[in-house]
């Protein structure tokens, strides 16, 4: 099948672009020897998961019990799931899960470890659990070194959870106070005895400075397989580098300086991630999307020389492409001009 087949709107991932993404920050974490635990949010597609093991990655990172679920049925052995998990319903879905892969999570209180203390105390198998550190981006986590080693030694004393270590989900450029942080909650959980084996760190904006993290032993990196708009605007790559792309067609021109395409809040999800438009359409690099209805995406093309048809087909790059995999059943996976698979998102919608 060819790419001038796919209906639209539809996601294009070009393969050789993930891949060459892929390989790219592989052998960057080789080359510093940290271990990389890609988070699987981004393209929730088992082949890729399998894909980033293959080429070296210790496990995978998954947000929600429901992502690891399918990623544990389609064969992934070793998950993180870097959240809070609460409630029985849940706990109940963690014990299942942890007796079929090896399963690592996280806690930032009390009431959490308390949680799964009862949940595993009876358990054969004991969970892997790190503490959350918020090292600055302002989301769960405890909020000095001193609380992390409070609570790892109440993980470390509660039968059925086992202390592993810490981790963060930085905020983008604040590496001294990540390091810092880190550093000083490793260090007193030495001194108490304990053994902080992972220092997990993440994110894509600042991968290529993951190595200045000196206390991190691994990074979970996740758009860094797709790109996006975000990520270039950061200056993680560039727009060649970008893997994944909403295809749509121009369905109105109103006005001269206006055009319509079928893509609207639903395809392209309405995340600016503080910029400016909706995405970049590969085709107008002048042209900005201004607004988004559900299924109507309004481009201002005033700033564009030449000008698309009604009819034409155009392909946008989104602000966040995470996001996107989770609005699309189906992904066309291509090379070039050649739709090598149509694949199912299969964690898509797993929020739970
Ligand atoms: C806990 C955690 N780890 C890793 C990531 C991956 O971050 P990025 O998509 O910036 O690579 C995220 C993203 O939301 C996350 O929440």
């Amino acid at each position: 099948m060819k790419l001038s087949e796919i209906d639209t709107p539809a996601v294009l991932i070009d393969v050789d672009r993930a891949e060459a993404n892929l390989e790219r920050f592989q052998a960057y974490a080789d080359s510093h020897k940290l271990a990389v635990r890609p988070h699987i949010k981004t393209h929730k597609l088992p082949r890729f998961a399998k894909r980033q093991v293959e080429l070296g990655a210790v496990g995978i990172t998954c947000q929600k019990i429901g992502e690891a679920e399918v990623m544990a049925d389609a064969g992934l052995k070793d998950i993180f799931l870097p959240y809070n998990i609460i409630g029985k319903s849940k706990l109940d879905r963690l014990v299942a899960l942890n007796k079929r892969v090896q399963l690592a999570v996280t806690a930032d209180s009390e009431a959490t470890v308390n949680g799964l203390a009862a949940a595993f105390r009876k358990q054969p198998k004991s969970l892997i659990v790190l503490v959350e550190c918020d090292t600055g981006a302002g989301r769960c986590g405890v909020q000095s070194p001193q609380e992390a080693v409070a609570l790892a030694k109440l993980i470390e004393a509660s039968e059925g959870l086992k202390f592993a270590g810490f981790m963060t989900y930085p905020k983008n450029g604040g590496i001294s106070e990540n390091e810092a942080f880190l550093s000083a909650a490793k260090q007193l959980a030495l001194d108490a005895g304990l053994d902080p084996r992972i220092i997990s760190n993440g994110g894509s904006p600042d991968m290529w400075r993951a190595h200045e993290v000196t206390t991190a032993t691994e990074h979970r990196p996740g758009t860094y397989i797709y790109m996006d708009r975000f990520q270039v605007a950061k200056g993680v790559g560039s727009f060649d580098d970008c893997a994944l792309t909403v295809l749509a067609t121009i369905v109105s021109r109103p006005t001269g300086n206006r055009a319509i395409i079928d893509a609207g809040s639903k395809s392209l999800t309405s995340d600016t991630l503080g910029m400016e438009g909706f995405g970049r359409i590969v085709e107008y690099p002048d042209a900005v999307i201004t607004s988004l209805s559900e299924e109507h995406g309004t481009i201002d093309l005033s700033a564009c020389g030449n000008k698309p048809q009604i009819g034409e087909r155009v392909r946008i790059i989104p602000n966040h492409a995470c996001v996107v995999s989770n609005l699309f059943d189906k992904v066309n996976l291509i090379s070039g001009d050649e739709v090598v698979e149509i694949a199912d998102v299969a964690a898509r919608g797993r929020v739970d």
